[in-house]
């Protein structure tokens, strides 16, 4: 694990905490993007070395509206980033602790990502991300 590289946000209304975290960090959301496939709309801001990641559901759907369900806005996720992956997967896998998925998945900001289920990580859901090359 290189560092932390982002912090994952839930959110109610995007464009409301975007303006809420360009007031905190007095730094500009520089990227935004939408990731079909989790239902969910993402805004992210640079924080030296790392990022936070704001999470919106989209039409109500996916696992960002099902957390806010629960347990409201706050802290969704911590984001490690790693430069193997697939290596990485392999050995949480062995020593016990169950994968979100089985394969290495395409998330937001060009990124594999892979999840460790939050039982298995102190109650808190655990990201691994690797940069994808081009
Ligand atoms: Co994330």
């Amino acid at each position: 694990m290189e560092k932390i590289e982002h912090i994952g946000i839930a959110v109610n209304d995007l464009e409301k905490s975007i303006l809420t975290y360009t007031s905190i960090l007095q730094t500009e959301c520089y990227k935004r993007e939408i990731v079909p496939s989790e239902f969910v709309e993402t805004a992210f801001f640079k924080v030296g070395e790392s990022k936070i990641e704001l999470l919106q559901a989209i039409d109500g759907k996916g696992p960002i509206a099902k957390f806010i369900e629960k347990r409201g806005e706050g802290i969704h996720h911590i984001a490690y980033e790693v430069t193997d992956i697939v290596a990485e997967m392999k050995r949480l896998k062995n020593e016990g602790y169950r994968l979100l998925n089985d394969e290495p998945k395409l998330g937001a900001d060009e990124k594999w990502v892979c999840f460790v289920h939050p039982k298995d990580a102190s109650g808190v859901l655990t990201e691994l991300v690797q940069a994808i090359r081009s």
